[in-house]
């Protein structure tokens, strides 16, 4: 079996695991990104798909983390599953995924969050909660019982992976860590000390 393939069943048995576990959001995942002058900063968003292409999330384009991925589009993604005492850290290069993909998500969202979603200014400074339920009625308002759209700046990223590591808790700290790398075009597989 190809290596990432063989990395992407791994992670799609952990995610099923840690869907079964009764999490309340197992699909939490912290993203690091990095702006201009190298500084990173993370975040936890939920993850919305994964295959082959990459791992997805959706958020506001003009976002911190929208506009730091616009200087420098790589990302560090960590998922850490406590009652399995698992953590899966993925990194690589991150595209925005295609309009047909995030309309399709969109259309899927709570009718709420569509509105919450032209209100907020993420990540901009917010005079006061009052200016920002102002502008959530204006919206609903403006909408009325119509179809919400998209916002132009309201869309998904997709971290194409090249590296992604497995950690499990083991005793001692002895922990397992298994780590598929993309070196030279090919996927290698190895074992890293805890
Ligand atoms: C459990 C959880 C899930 C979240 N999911 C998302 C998400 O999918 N997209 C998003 O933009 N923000 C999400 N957030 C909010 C982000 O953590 C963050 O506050 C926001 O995206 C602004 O980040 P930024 O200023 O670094 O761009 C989530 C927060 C938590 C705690």
């Amino acid at each position: 079996m190809p290596k990432l393939q063989e990395a992407l069943d791994r992670f799609d048995a952990l995610f099923k695991r840690a869907a079964a576990c009764g999490l309340n959001e197992p699909s939490a995942v912290t993203v690091a990104t990095v702006d201009a002058d190298g500084r990173p900063s993370a975040r936890v968003v939920l993850l919305k798909g994964y295959d082959a292409s990459g791992f997805v999330f959706y958020t506001n384009t003009r976002s911190r983390k929208g506009l730091e991925l616009a200087t420098n589009p790589r990302a560090a993604m960590c998922f850490f599953w406590d009652p399995l005492m698992e953590q899966v850290r993925v990194e690589g290069a991150v595209g925005a995924v295609t309009d047909v993909e995030a309309d399709a998500y969109w259309s899927s969202r709570h009718p709420g969050s569509r509105i919450g979603a032209w209100a907020s200014d993420q990540s901009e400074r917010l005079e006061s909660r009052a200016a920002l339920e102002a502008r959530v009625a204006a919206y609903a308002d403006e909408f009325g019982d119509g179809p919400v759209p998209r916002p132009p700046h309201w869309s998904g990223y997709r971290v194409a992976p090249i590296r992604i590591e497995f950690w499990r808790s083991l005793p001692s700290r002895l922990h397992e860590r298994t780590c598929y790398l993309l070196e030279g075009g090919e996927w290698r597989v190895s074992l890293l000390n805890p």
